[in-house]
């Protein structure tokens, strides 16, 4: 088992758990889900434009939502994550993984849109996370320079930034990287991610309401 299939293997959750698999492709990461996507594959019980908001579901109709390596192809994040937060019940989960920006792969394919980075998911958080930072990561961040926030910015809707990890292959992690950039991963970005590429980003976010 891969780290994304790991990332996405949700064998505690009961069948009666209403869950969303956003673009979804061919097969859904849970087998219950309702799956959504433009095109209409085997799994895709909702055919729809992720970009055309809204989306055609109700309020507060979904308690986890996973997004593999789809949020890089849609235009607008700040509308995509709104409808997100619209669909989504209070306390609802959010399991989404993308393209880390110095993936080749974030680059590769002609349909991306975004390079995604450590500090997007801010943008979306309800609150600085700073605070909450490991005591030598934050000294770190401010001897570096790199203590700035961008929590809340653009008045989008809020979520609760519950995790959110740097992912390697495995030349990176056997010498290490994958490790320092676990507990300084604004210091990975700035400074090595140009000579040690990551792969991908996984982050967990919950949904406030
Ligand atoms: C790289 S595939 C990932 C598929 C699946 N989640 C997986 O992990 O195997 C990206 C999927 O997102 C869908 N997609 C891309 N842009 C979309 C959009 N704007 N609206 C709906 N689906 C979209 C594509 O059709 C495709 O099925």
């Amino acid at each position: 088992m891969n780290r994304e299939q790991e990332f996405f293997k949700l064998d505690h959750l009961s069948p009666k758990t209403k869950v969303l698999d956003v673009g979804c492709g061919e097969q859904k990461k849970v087998p219950w889900a309702v799956g959504i996507d433009r095109v209409a594959t085997a799994a895709a019980d909702v055919v729809h434009d992720l970009d055309r908001t809204p989306w055609p579901f109700d309020a507060d109709s979904f308690e986890v939502v996973v997004a593999a390596q789809v949020i890089e192809h849609v235009a607008d994040l700040p509308g995509f994550f709104a409808e997100l937060h619209r669909i989504c019940r209070p306390g609802a989960e959010i399991r989404l993984a993308t393209p880390h920006y110095t993936s080749p792969d974030s680059h590769a394919d002609p349909t991306h849109r975004h390079g995604l980075a450590y500090r997007t998911f801010e943008f979306f958080a309800d609150a600085p996370d700073g605070n909450a930072l490991p005591a030598a990561q934050r000294w770190a961040n401010r001897l570096l320079g790199l203590e700035a926030t961008v929590a809340g910015w653009y008045g989008c809707p809020r979520f609760e930034l519950v995790e959110r990890r740097i992912t390697f292959r495995k030349l990176h992690r056997l010498v290490g990287v994958d490790r320092l950039a676990a507990h300084l991963p604004l210091f990975y970005e700035y400074f090595l991610g140009g000579f040690a590429p990551a792969r991908d980003l996984q982050v967990v976010l919950r949904v406030r309401k």
